[in-house]
């Protein structure tokens, strides 16, 4: 046995790797020299034991034994990355047309490299090495009857636990293949847990302002599973799957949690086979998918991650949060804090000018708030939603003297400036529309569905892509950004690219993805200092790849604090809290109709970027000092909202009345621990919570430092820092997560507390 590297080890006796990272192990076998198969994936297991479990995997007799039941070998046999027509009944991992119009692919193992760094994927976003830290193993399979080459890209990410998967296909062949499929990740595995349990299926549904909704479902025989084809994620449903454990909690149960690096039409599969065993995929949807590789041309699927954990949910989530953060997420704004911000949406809409945003600014900027972010309506005639996409030059008649004049006058008062654009859209009622029709996505001759009386811009095309990064600079440069908000407000329907031949039209989708991070890409390399913020109809392109361009993305627009408790927590579930947009907005919400405290909305929004929503110069004087209380909480606690350890500890979805969760330091010397009580339960006198995540050996004092049925204090508060003068109580870790935290519950509906737990140095 050869060890290579600390985390990647090749058995070439047997033929066979073995990938570690912390807590897990995976390893692949070679079945006679010729079948790549999975064999474990799970808790990591016993150096010395390595691949010499080898001998025990022998599910049938291969090919190479006897040709007799071929079949029987590829319908039982767990492959590593199966083909396609070869007789295994399971779904296939890739599916080409040939030039005799099959399509079979027989995928057969050829050669493996390892290599120290972690190779990026050209277009795509994917996971990177900040720290020297990364290596990769490649496995090549071949289809020695088309020439086709797939080669398996591995990385670990060992402090993260987790292990990034990529597809490469290389056309070796003479003839142009029709690729129809090509997923990026499969794992052939037992469809039970450790103590013989069946997996269930985890997944996150919604829908526009309920983004992120939790659901957990049996698996039955057969496939199942969540999928995009809008064009892009969507809020229908994440790209990730987990199998958990029945009864999983967020600090017991196994689960393995895969997620997709794409923000295109995606598949994510669970399929249970008469054996009980399960075929776990993700990848570009191939519904619709086509795309033409001729010889020696390259096709790179994107990237997938997977984690998995024995110890519940919560670590789950605290892998991806960490892995996110630390080689996904980039640019200035990647460890930093960002700008508290206030939106002028929901306090305007399209109803504004200068001075109404110059007031909502300095009244903003009186109170602590560091930038005014212009949302929708700045640009052409744009006084609703009907007219003026891709018409980028400001209204002069609401801004007179232009963007620059605004910027200028932030930058006088101190504040920063941010803008709104949705740069992949057209309104019909727009110049760039009248002047290039075929810009759109639209079949010729055919109407068109229109969404917010909206089209598309075919951004596969390069020559949009050109005409957009050249107004967007303009636009930029000229008011002086330092923030711009990314939206993206409507589904691709009536496919058809006017620059695509016939053949190539089912390439449309991949490419106009491909033109989303090309086009984002572009605009952060011309502008590196610029904070990005991706947005779509809310979150409906709240996904791992989008988070390569914009280290925030706004996560929905129901910011009723209720409804945002239960979709943070989704979100939180797979996405750091530093990338999770969330403001505070005005009562009663614009989107329920409900009223909630205005310190409970502060607490709620201060799990995410945070920011505000709603008309400054409209609101009572105490919700200013209220502001004020927020912003200095704010400033005293993001680096540990940002950077600490997420832990759920109680959840309304489960209990129904309160919620609670915590964010600790990465040493565990302190935690901002945050309590909701959502509904005033009857004879509920208390609540115990048990605090996880603090060190049991180390002794701390508990401090409520914000409580939002106490009227906050009438001076300016910025005088009066935040402190945590008057202790709680003072314990141990051990105690406060055995025995817990004893939270009376006298409180009324929506009100909130937060407390500051810090390690005491005797
Ligand atoms: C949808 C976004 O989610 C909102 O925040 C807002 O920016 C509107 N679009 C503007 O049209």
């Amino acid at each position: 046995m050869r060890k290579t590297r600390s985390r990647i080890t090749v058995n070439e006796r047997n033929g066979g790797f073995r990938i570690d990272t912390a807590h897990t192990t995976y390893i692949m076998t070679i079945k006679d020299g010729l079948y790549l198969g999975h064999f474990y994936y799970g808790g990591r297991l016993p150096e010395e034991d390595g691949m010499s479990y080898k001998e025990a995997f022998a599910p049938s007799m291969s090919p190479v034994e006897t040709k007799r039941e071929m079949v029987i070998f590829q319908d039982g046999f767990q492959f590593e990355y199966p083909g396609w027509g070869t007789g295994d009944s399971r779904e296939g991992a890739i599916r080409a047309k040939d030039p005799l119009g099959t399509t079979r692919v027989n995928l057969l193992y050829q050669a493996y490299r390892i290599s120290s760094s972690k190779a990026l994927i050209p277009g795509l976003p994917s996971t990177f090495s900040s720290e020297g830290e990364g290596e990769m193993l490649e496995i090549d399979l071949k289809d020695p009857d088309t020439g086709l080459l797939v080669t398996l890209r591995y990385s670990p990410w060992e402090e993260c636990d987790v292990i990034a998967r990529s597809v490469v296909v290389r056309n070796e062949s003479k003839d142009t293949f029709d690729l129809e499929k090509v997923l990026s990740l499969v794992l052939d595995m037992p469809g039970k847990d450790m103590s013989g349990r069946p997996f269930e299926l985890m997944t996150f549904q919604g829908t526009w302002a309920r983004e992120f909704t939790r659901d957990v479902r049996g698996i039955g025989y057969g496939i199942t599973g969540v999928s995009s084809v809008c064009g892009k994620t969507g809020s229908r449903c994440q790209s990730f799957l987990g199998l958990v454990s029945p009864g999983i909690t967020q600090n017991s149960g196994e689960v393995y949690g895969i997620q997709l690096l794409y923000s295109g039409n995606f598949r994510s599969a669970v399929e249970k086979t008469p054996y009980d065993d399960i075929r776990v995929s993700t990848g570009i949807h191939p519904e619709g998918f086509s795309w033409k590789l001729a010889p020696g041309e390259v096709f790179y699927a994107p990237e997938a991650v997977m984690t998995y954990s024995d110890q519940g949910l919560g670590r789950m989530s605290r892998n991806f949060h960490d892995l996110y953060r630390k080689h996904l997420i980039r640019g200035k704004y990647r460890n930093a804090r960002r700008p508290i911000l206030i939106n002028n949406w929901e306090a305007t809409y399209f109803d504004f000018d200068t001075d109404k945003l110059l007031a909502i600014a300095g009244k903003a900027n009186e109170c602590g708030i560091e930038m005014l972010v212009v949302d929708d309506g700045w640009f052409g005639k744009r006084n609703d939603d009907n007219t003026s996409l891709g018409d980028w030059t400001v209204n002069e008649e609401k801004l007179p003297g232009g963007l620059r004049r605004l910027g200028t006058e932030l930058k006088k008062m101190g504040m920063k400036f941010g803008l709104w654009v949705e740069p992949e859209m057209v309104s019909p009622d727009s110049d760039l529309f009248r002047a290039h029709p075929d810009w759109a996505i639209a079949i010729p001759g055919r109407e068109p569905a229109l969404s917010r009386n909206q089209l598309v811009l075919d951004i596969s095309r390069e020559d949009v892509r050109d005409y957009l990064v050249g107004v967007l600079t303009k636009v930029f440069e000229e008011a002086g950004v330092d923030y711009v908000k990314w939206d993206m407000n409507r589904h691709l329907s009536d496919l058809y690219s006017a620059a695509l031949p016939a053949e190539r039209q089912g390439e449309l989708l991949h490419r106009f993805v491909l033109g989303v991070y090309d086009l984002q890409e572009r605009i952060l390399t011309a502008f590196p200092d610029l904070l990005l913020e991706n947005c779509s109809s809310g979150g409906s392109r709240f996904d791992p790849g989008m988070l390569y361009y914009s280290p925030q993305i706004w996560t929905s627009d129901d910011t009723d604090a209720y409804e945002r408790i239960r979709i943070q927590e989704g979100a939180a579930t797979l996405y750091p809290l530093s990338s999770m947009g969330a403001h505070v907005s005005i009562c009663p919400n614009h989107v329920t109709g409900r009223t909630v405290p205005f310190m409970t909305r502060g607490h709620v929004a201060l799990a995410g970027t945070f920011g505000y929503e709603l008309d400054i110069t409209a609101i009572p004087e105490e919700e200013h000092r209220m502001i004020r209380r927020q912003v200095e909480l704010f400033h005293k606690y993001n680096d540990l909202v940002r950077e600490g350890d997420y832990y759920r500890m109680d959840s309304v979805r489960d209990n129904g009345f309160l919620d609670c969760y915590g964010v600790v330091s990465k040493d565990r010397s302190e935690m901002l621990l945050t309590v909701i009580f959502v509904m005033n339960r009857p004879c509920t006198p208390n609540r115990r919570i048990h605090i996880r995540g603090l060190d049991p050996e180390k002794k701390y004092r508990v401090s409520l430092i914000s409580d939002s049925t106490e009227k906050e204090p009438a001076n300016d508060s910025a005088e009066e820092p935040v402190n945590d003068s008057e202790p709680v109580c003072i314990a141990h870790g051990a105690t406060l997560g055995r025995s817990g935290l004893l939270i009376s519950c006298r409180y009324g509906d929506f009100q909130s507390l937060l407390f500051h737990i810090t390690e005491v140095n005797e």
